[in-house]
């Protein structure tokens, strides 16, 4: 294990700025050693839990097919089926789950949430997505553009529509390394002012942060072209409001025109064709979206293997 990567034993990861850009960009190489095979850490025995409060298809499988494959396992603890559904404190929950497991991916709403497990466990707890971030995913996103352009160096990564978990982020990953991040939103939806000025802190004369209202300004240039939903999961009943104010935000061809001319697109998925993306640039040739969703799996791998302190 590099250097880098083994001060990460035994430690949680609720954010991306639990990282230091050099261990961001030892997770990401050690994912591309795994997806290619040429590494092949091992977890045999070790056990992670899933607590997820909200709807997942790619985070539950991509961790459970990563502990497979790393020669542990997963166990489900959706709160439908457990305690945790039921009220039962988080401090007794996570004092509980620390005696039988090895870590735990949660997925829920509230950051501080997520802090409690984390203040009361002494395994590693894991974002599997919170209202505040979702840093899995932003490990796996620029794994996607490591891999389409050979190194992040001097690229510019834009993010169009709602300023939200994912976009922090990616905000926060890219400055980590030293890649451009531009927003583009409407009024009213831009990321929050404390992850910007985060983000703005680490970058500090590497790489820079704009926040733009002008999405084919934000986009132009630029090297990769993410968008997300534009209701996240528990905005639903802001859909319809959300629709109006995000007109002129959808990532087509119109808009793919200001791009760099190698520009790959990328999306978290679930999409909503039609809304923050136009189905033809979703199946177009510069789509990297479900080489993204498969980089989940990598990422997180490497990710269990730092964390868990994987042999090999
Ligand atoms: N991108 C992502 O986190 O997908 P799921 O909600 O399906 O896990
Ligand atoms: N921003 C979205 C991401 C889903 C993977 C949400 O929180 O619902």
């Amino acid at each position: 294990m590099a250097a880098e990567l083994s001060a990460l034993n035994g430690l949680d990861f609720l954010s991306s700025a639990d990282l230091n850009g050099a261990q961001t960009q030892a997770l990401l190489t050690l994912a591309a050693d795994i997806k290619a095979g040429r590494r092949n850490p091992r977890l045999d025995g070790k056990v992670l839990g899933l607590i997820f409060s909200k709807a997942s298809t790619r985070t539950r499988v991509s961790f459970t097919v990563a502990m497979a494959r790393l020669g542990g396992q997963t166990i489900d603890l959706n709160p439908s089926v457990s305690q945790v559904g039921r009220g039962e404190p988080i401090k007794d929950t996570a004092r509980v789950l620390s005696r039988y497991l090895n870590a735990v991916a949660i997925r829920t709403f509230a950051q501080s949430d997520l802090q409690a497990y984390a203040d009361a466990a002494s395994i590693p707890i894991i974002n599997a997505l919170t209202d505040l971030e979702h840093p899995c995913q932003a490990l796996a996103d620029y794994l996607t553009m490591q891999e389409a352009f050979g190194s992040l160096e001097g690229l510019t990564m834009t993010y169009v529509g709602d300023g939200n978990n994912v976009a922090h982020s990616l905000l926060i990953a890219g400055a980590l390394l030293g890649v451009n991040v531009r927003i583009g939103c409407p009024a009213g939806f831009y990321p929050l002012e404390k992850v910007v000025a985060q983000a703005k802190a680490i970058a500090a004369g590497r790489s820079e942060i704009v926040i733009s209202e002008d999405p084919a300004e934000a986009v132009r240039g630029a090297h990769a072209v993410y968008t997300d939903v534009w209701a996240s999961m528990g905005q639903e009943e802001e859909q319809s409001t959300r629709v109006q104010a995000f007109r002129g935000f959808c990532v087509d061809e119109s808009l793919m025109r200001h791009a760099d001319a190698k520009a790959i697109v990328l999306h978290c998925l679930p999409a909503h064709r039609g809304e923050e993306i136009s189905a033809a640039v979703m199946e177009s040739s510069a789509s990297r979206i479900f080489d993204q969703a498969e980089n989940r799996l990598h990422a997180q791998q490497a990710l269990l293997a730092t964390l868990l302190g994987a042999e090999g």
